[in-house]
């Protein structure tokens, strides 16, 4: 059995708390918190299981976190994901809910508004959607030459009982671009807003 302890912890969602694998730190655990139903923590899982066969080679670059299966550990039922790390310091790359709420941030709006625009044709062109599209859900990977790859971490999936969007690239860019705006991912100023909004309530996860 796998053995998670404190100084693993990472961070954590409302689902899930994220933890270094303690034998790969290219890798994280992720654990269900205790009152979350586990068909919702599977969710997520079973899209992976649908995509799993997707050639990865026809990328533009690998735009969400891989899964890499289940494993049982000292605190129930673990997820293993890969880690997104920035490729200068190999630290753990930050959010682009973080980048956002900067005062001043290192790069530039236009460099994100650029790499939302090429994660969002990733998604259409290969057809892998987002439900839960959210700032803290997208980390913002440094590669070595200082540019930037948004890589999705958690929230992959639709409930399309017709999945028209799984088979026509028409609708797979309706479908992406719908969640883009309800999500406010449209444009930087609205999520900044959105984000402003949530912390204004006095949330802890934003
Ligand atoms: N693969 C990863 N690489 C780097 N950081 C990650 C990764 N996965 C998660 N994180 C960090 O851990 C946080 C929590 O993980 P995650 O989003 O999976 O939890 P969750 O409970 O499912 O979230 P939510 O509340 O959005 O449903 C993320 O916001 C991110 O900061
Ligand atoms: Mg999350």
């Amino acid at each position: 059995m796998m053995i998670i302890k404190d100084e693993h912890y990472i961070s954590e969602g409302l689902a899930r708390k994220c933890y270094y694998h303690p034998d790969n730190n290219n890798l994280c655990v992720k654990i269900g918190k205790p009152d979350v139903e586990v068909l919702h923590l599977y969710k997520e899982i079973n899209y992976f299981k649908k995509i799993k066969n997707k050639d990865t080679s026809r990328f533009d670059y690998q735009f969400y976190a891989e899964y890499h299966g289940e494993v049982e550990t000292n605190l129930g039922t673990g997820f293993v994901y890969s880690l997104v790390k920035d490729e200068t310091s190999q630290d753990i790359s930050l959010t682009l809910r973080h980048y956002l709420e900067m005062k001043e941030a290192p790069f530039k709006d236009d460099i994100f508004v650029k790499a939302l625009d090429r994660l969002k044709l990733q998604m259409i062109k290969h057809k892998v959607f987002v439900g839960d599209l959210r700032a803290r859900n997208i980390c913002c990977k440094i590669l070595a030459d200082n540019s930037l790859e948004l890589i999705v971490v958690d929230g992959l999936g639709h409930r399309d009982f017709l999945p028209f969007a799984d088979w026509f690239t028409f609708f797979a860019k309706k479908k992406v671009e719908r969640r883009f705006l309800r999500s406010n991912m449209h444009s930087l100023s609205a999520q900044r807003d959105l984000i402003k909004r949530v912390r204004a309530t006095g949330a802890t996860i934003i």
